[in-house]
């Protein structure tokens, strides 16, 4: 699927940068195709307008921010956060052409991060009960440049046939037959569970709080449509690990890898870098396996070569539903 030729991909809300980032003066994103600037406006607020002033099309990524506001760094032409200009500091006398304006986005911020839809979106940002809890401390994990489609990373996140294939230098059990997975289909995504055995290689065993040689994980998976996975690990010791993986479409062929955990243990029981470290093991593996993949893959599961295993059923089911999805809004080609 081509991302940026299905325009209902643009009615989504998407977390591009971390609001950190933007401390220190505006920053360039491309999200979808579309070049963007962030900023943080009046109140702390985040705001995501084009990355081009329509004077004389300089990238205001490249300017600053005063009083709320984005200064172009060429002539100082400056925008408000619905993208109006608000001064054109050589032009004294006569008022601001009402043309003199950039588009703007939907943008807000959730779980430390900058969100962006670029139209209307279809549903909100969704809810992670462990955010705000006090029985859970955020670890951010990852901000990276995967040369993927989010649709592949979607799909793996969800297939534990690759656990003894693309794992096996971390946790992937040996025998490769995985337990029975159970799901349930939603309106805008889907919900899996499954019990499975792995092995507990070293690097793993102070973050899954157990030294045996082998274990089990009860993972919970939730997809929401269409690029984004929550996925709830309980470990043996009771401990409970929810990892939120996104893949932020930049273009067709690449995603900003967006992931941040949850834990339910503190610092002083296990140190975030050592469960940063275990996770960065875990995610170079599918990172090296996935950016061999195609990001154009045909996604009409009715064209597809498939076995329709327990393992695959929950990629089919996404590509079913962004087929649908594709379909209900009227594009007229779909991709891939
Ligand atoms: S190009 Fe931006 S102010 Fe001139
Ligand atoms: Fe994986």
């Amino acid at each position: 699927m081509l991302v940026t030729r299905q325009k209902v991909l643009r009615r989504f809300w998407y977390p591009v940068m971390p609001m950190a980032m933007l401390e220190d003066g505006p920053k360039p994103f491309t999200l979808l195709g579309e070049a963007i600037v962030l900023f943080k406006g009046a109140e702390g607020k985040p705001v995501a307008l084009a990355d081009r002033c329509c004077h004389r099309t300089a990238r205001l990524s490249r300017g600053f921010v005063e009083d709320g506001n984005i200064v172009c760094g060429y002539h100082g032409w400056t925008y408000d956060c619905t993208g109006r200009c608000v001064r054109i500091p050589q032009n004294t006398d006569a008022a601001i052409p009402a043309n003199a304006k950039v588009p703007a986005y939907h943008c807000e911020s959730r779980y430390g991060y900058a969100w962006v839809a670029l139209e209307d979106p279809l549903m909100p940002i969704f809810e992670l009960t462990e955010a705000g809890d006090p029985g859970y401390r955020q670890i951010d994990q990852f901000y990276e440049v995967w040369n993927c489609a989010g649709l592949r990373l979607m799909e793996n996140s969800f297939d534990m046939a690759h656990l003894s294939f693309t794992h096996k230098g971390t946790f992937g059990p040996k025998n490769h037959v995985p337990r029975k997975m159970t799901m349930d289909v939603s309106d805008w995504g889907l919900e899996t569970y499954v019990e499975t055995p792995v092995t507990n290689p070293a690097i793993a065993r102070s973050v899954v709080g157990s030294d045996a040689e082998e274990t089990v994980r009860i993972m919970r998976g939730t997809w929401f449509l269409p690029f984004s996975r929550r996925l709830a690990i309980s470990y043996p010791n009771g401990v409970r690990h929810t990892i939120i993986t996104n893949a932020t479409p930049i273009d067709d062929g690449s995603s900003m890898v967006v992931q941040w955990c949850y834990r339910s243990d503190s610092e002083d029981e296990v140190p975030a870098k050592d469960i940063i470290a275990f996770d960065r093991a875990v995610t170079n593996e599918d990172k090296y396996i996935l950016e061999s993949t195609d990001y154009d893959a045909c996604i009409d599961t009715t064209r597809r070569v498939e076995f329709h295993m327990d393992s695959d059923r929950p990629g089919l089911v996404m590509r079913e539903k962004l087929l649908k999805l594709l379909r209900a809004h009227g594009e007229d080609e779909v991709h891939g």
